[in-house]
């Protein structure tokens, strides 16, 4: 389906997500043709960094020759820019928005919806929530709100009260990337469109479970929003234990936004709150000499933790879940390890007995992405030798993935068409902030690493008697 015509205003037009993710993520909706018949897209900022039209389309421009899959060029080209304008915010003026808004209806024709992207830093949430609400532009438009929601459960608290004072939950989309992602959505047609996985996905088969991302990106000039957040609000508290809330929940009883919500929500209540006594905090080696870096710091870019869910299926099954920068690898990698059988009748070959470790699903999360089963099988010749083998599915084997969306895209698409399946709740965010606050009242001290490592040395006494499935041996 193609959305209602649309009035989208993206508030922090010139930051680095919109020039990154957001302007090459419209353009190529638009040229995949899945942006509405008619709409209009005004950059907003506040009025110190205001830019005119031209500017803007500039800047849009530039961003999407760096950053999107398509040259900036042609008729497709020319109609996207066409549609892109400029308005100050300031809560001190609201002419120019207002002005800037009401133009591009005027364009659109008829009566388009609202959408807001409120790409911003949190401490300019309050201030632009208020004047969308103050001006009457709010008036039956949605929201999409960047993370962190909050830094603390008083706080994202405090945030929900400020959007829902404006905003009911119908309208609000809270987005996190990675549930847009192609393979994170499949993680949801594995388990509940096959009759060969769902029944061996439970504590009776599966011995623990990692989610795995890490980062070869240092902090690249990020101080500024870096040194205030670190791993565990950046990575953790959101994309991971979102994808945690994929991969644990019940079988919703429909595919609609509400029953998903439900059951990844059900998945955080049963989150067993943190134990700092499990939770490794690392910082890379040269962190303290980047530009913007407090020489003291004791933000970590790295953490490792393990959790547990104290629900039916999953008591007793440790999750491991690891992200930070300067890492061996970039990857997005969960790894389910299973049980071993009741019985091990075969002389073990291979040099590495961790449970798990040959025995194991593994979804790579990387675009394209694939999926990956190990197990043992017998090796050829005359003696009952036994050796590692993997089945493996890949996106680009088995399908054109000419169609693919990014995260971003496919979530900006979904909050024009209203569907909140790919959206946190602000109950399931609170509820994380509640099992995390052990561990901002108590976080153990940082342990630096080297650059290029896979962490701090005790990250694998955490996870034993398992051990992490990155790197990969083979
Ligand atoms: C962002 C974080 O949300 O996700 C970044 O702020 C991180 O620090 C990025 O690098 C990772 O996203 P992806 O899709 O590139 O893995």
């Amino acid at each position: 389906p193609r959305p209602d015509d649309h009035v989208i205003v993206l508030f922090g037009a010139t930051g680095d997500l919109a020039k990154r993710k957001l302007l090459p993520g419209l353009f190529h909706l638009a040229r995949a043709g899945l942006m509405p018949s008619r709409y209009r897209i005004v950059g907003s900022a506040p009025a110190a960094e205001a830019l005119g039209t031209e500017e803007f389309r500039k800047h849009a421009r530039e961003a999407v020759s760096e950053f999107g899959s398509a040259r900036p060029e042609g008729p497709a080209w020319r109609e996207f820019e066409d549609a892109l304008s400029f308005g100050a915010a300031d809560p001190d003026d609201t002419g120019p928005l207002l002005a800037a808004v009401h133009e591009a209806e005027r364009a659109v024709g008829g009566s388009p919806r609202r959408l807001f992207h409120l790409a911003v830093p949190p401490k300019a949430f309050p201030s632009v929530v208020d004047e969308l609400g103050s001006t009457g532009l709010a008036e039956g438009g949605r929201l999409i709100v960047e993370k962190p929601f909050g830094t603390d459960l008083a706080s994202a608290r405090a945030l929900d009260a400020t959007i829902h004072a404006v905003f009911d939950e119908s309208r609000v989309f809270r987005i996190d990337h990675f549930l847009g992602k192609e393979s994170v959505d499949n993680i949801l047609a594995l388990r509940f469109a096959n009759g060969l996985f769902e029944p061996v996905w439970n504590r009776n088969h599966i011995s623990h479970v990692q989610i795995d991302v890490p980062e070869q990106l240092t902090i690249e000039g990020r101080a500024g929003f870096f040194e205030g957040t670190g791993t565990f609000r950046d990575m953790i508290v959101t994309h991971l234990f979102q994808i945690l809330g994929f991969v644990a929940m019940e079988p919703p009883a429909t595919l609609t936004a509400r029953s998903l919500r439900q059951e990844k929500d059900k998945v955080f209540a049963a989150l067993r709150p943190l134990d700092p006594a499990h939770v490794v905090r690392g910082q890379y080696e040269g962190y303290r000499d980047e530009p913007g870096v407090d020489p003291h710091s004791d933000t970590e870019t790295f953490v490792a933790l393990r959790v547990e869910l104290d629900n039916w299926r999953w008591a007793g099954v440790p999750f491991y879940l690891r992200s930070g920068k300067a890492l061996g690898q970039g990857r997005h990698m969960v790894t389910l390890g299973f049980r071993e059988p009741a019985l091990r009748m075969f002389p073990l070959t291979t040099q590495d007995t961790a449970e798990g470790r040959h025995n194991a699903l593994v979804i790579d999360f990387d675009d394209p992405g694939r999926i990956t089963t190990r197990f043992l099988a017998k090796e050829p010749g005359p003696e009952m030798r036994l050796g590692e083998a993997e089945m493996v599915f890949a996106y680009t084997d088995c399908f054109t993935t000419a169609h693919a969306l990014e995260g971003y895209e496919r979530l900006l698409l979904d909050a024009m068409l209203g569907d909140q399946s790919l959206f946190t709740s602000s109950d399931g965010i609170e509820r994380l902030w509640e099992v995390s606050a052990p561990l901002l009242h108590d976080p153990p001290p940082v342990q630096s690493y080297a650059p290029g490592s896979w962490g701090p040395e005790s990250v694998h006494r955490l996870i034993r008697p398992y051990r992490w499935y990155l790197p990969e041996e083979r």
